[in-house]
């Protein structure tokens, strides 16, 4: 039942709405507000398919309830040009071939986008430990990690 009063931020756009407070943050954002962009590998917080930036932080969406992101700011795929190095990883990702399979694609740009904004001097096996959260099992990391390490510049 719709009973829960939630009031965030997505995007940059205010939401206020009542929600399910037994909703998960992956179901809010794909069923409710129609941001497909975030997408669900395992459910169980395993793979990383599902990461959203929640205050700057990178966040497994499929872990987090709905209710709880009340008064923080989220940052889907879909908004990822608004932080500092959304654009150069997109633009990286694309030159580098390392968007493979693509479902898992924006799972790797948001840990990225918090990672290097964290710490945008990171060495290849730093980025490397970053990115352990997200699973590949198509064509491997290098290109991946090419990618991110290129964007950091
Ligand atoms: S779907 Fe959330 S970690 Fe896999
Ligand atoms: S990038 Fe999706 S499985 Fe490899």
């Amino acid at each position: 039942m719709k009973n829960y009063l939630l009031k965030c931020e997505i995007n940059g756009e205010k939401f206020e709405g009542l929600i399910d407070p037994n909703m998960r943050l992956i179901d809010f954002l794909r069923d409710e507000i129609g941001l497909k962009g975030t997408k669900e590998g395992c459910g169980e917080g395993e793979c990383g398919a599902c990461m959203v930036l929640l205050d700057g932080r990178a966040v497994n969406s499929c872990l987090v309830m709905a209710f709880s992101v009340s008064g923080k700011e989220i940052i889907t795929i879909e908004g990822i040009d608004k932080t500092k190095y959304g654009k150069k990883l997109k633009k990286s990702f694309k030159k580098n071939a390392a968007v493979q399979c693509g479902f898992c694609t924006p799972g790797f740009i948001i840990t990225a986008a918090a990672f290097l904004e964290e710490k945008p001097d990171a060495t290849e096996e730093e980025i490397k430990e970053a990115l352990s959260g997200n699973i590949c099992r198509c064509t491997g990391y290098d290109m991946i990690i090419k990618a991110v390490n290129e964007a950091k510049k």
